[in-house]
């Protein structure tokens, strides 16, 4: 199954970017990592004014996957800033582009995520649950790695974990 991430983080080469590495390592098909930070991506706002930006272009690019990834540091308990300015966009599909909104229905989905706290609580994840359940995504479950610093605090070890690689 052909699979994109879609990478959040602040930096580019932090705990998260590592567990995205390690997933392309131990995938079995071709997985390609799609970095927020190397996209010009305006906030949502209900006029679309930002229409014009990287978004469209990334997202028509997404589609040709069968399965998303996003991969996310947890900030706040929350994605970061940078993935919830990709999601909200989502909603530009939804009134503005709705071939694209269709076609973004049954792409499976599943979350990368890395955090300080050795359990992450459940609001991060049901953001995704909820959210996919919505645009007709199933959603396939999270990875989450708890790094102290830049130290995994546990194996990133992907094979023995419930999350479905392929
Ligand atoms: C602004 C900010 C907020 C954070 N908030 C949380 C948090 O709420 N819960 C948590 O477990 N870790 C939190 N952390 C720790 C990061 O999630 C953790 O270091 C993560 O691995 C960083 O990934 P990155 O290198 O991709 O940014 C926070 C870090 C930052 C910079």
């Amino acid at each position: 199954m052909s699979t994109a991430i879609i990478l959040g983080s602040c930096r580019s080469n932090g705990n998260t970017a590592r567990l995205v590495r390690q997933y392309q390592q131990a995938a079995t098909s071709n997985v390609s990592v799609y970095d927020l930070n190397t996209f010009s991506i305006g906030e949502f706002d209900y006029a679309y004014q930002n229409q014009s930006d990287d978004f469209n272009s990334l997202f028509k690019q997404l589609l040709t996957y069968q399965k998303l990834v996003f991969a996310t540091p947890v900030y706040w308990y929350s994605p970061s800033a940078r993935m919830k300015i990709f999601l909200d966009r989502i909603s530009d599909l939804l009134s503005q582009d709705k071939e694209m909104g269709r076609a973004l229905r049954g792409k499976s989905v599943a979350l990368l995520a890395t955090g300080g706290d050795v359990e992450v609580k459940h609001c991060f994840e049901e953001i995704f649950i909820h959210t996919f359940r919505y645009l007709g995504c199933p959603y396939e479950g999270m990875l989450y790695i708890p790094f102290d610093g830049d130290m995994p605090k546990i194996p990133m070890d992907i094979s023995v974990n419930r999350f479905v690689l392929n």
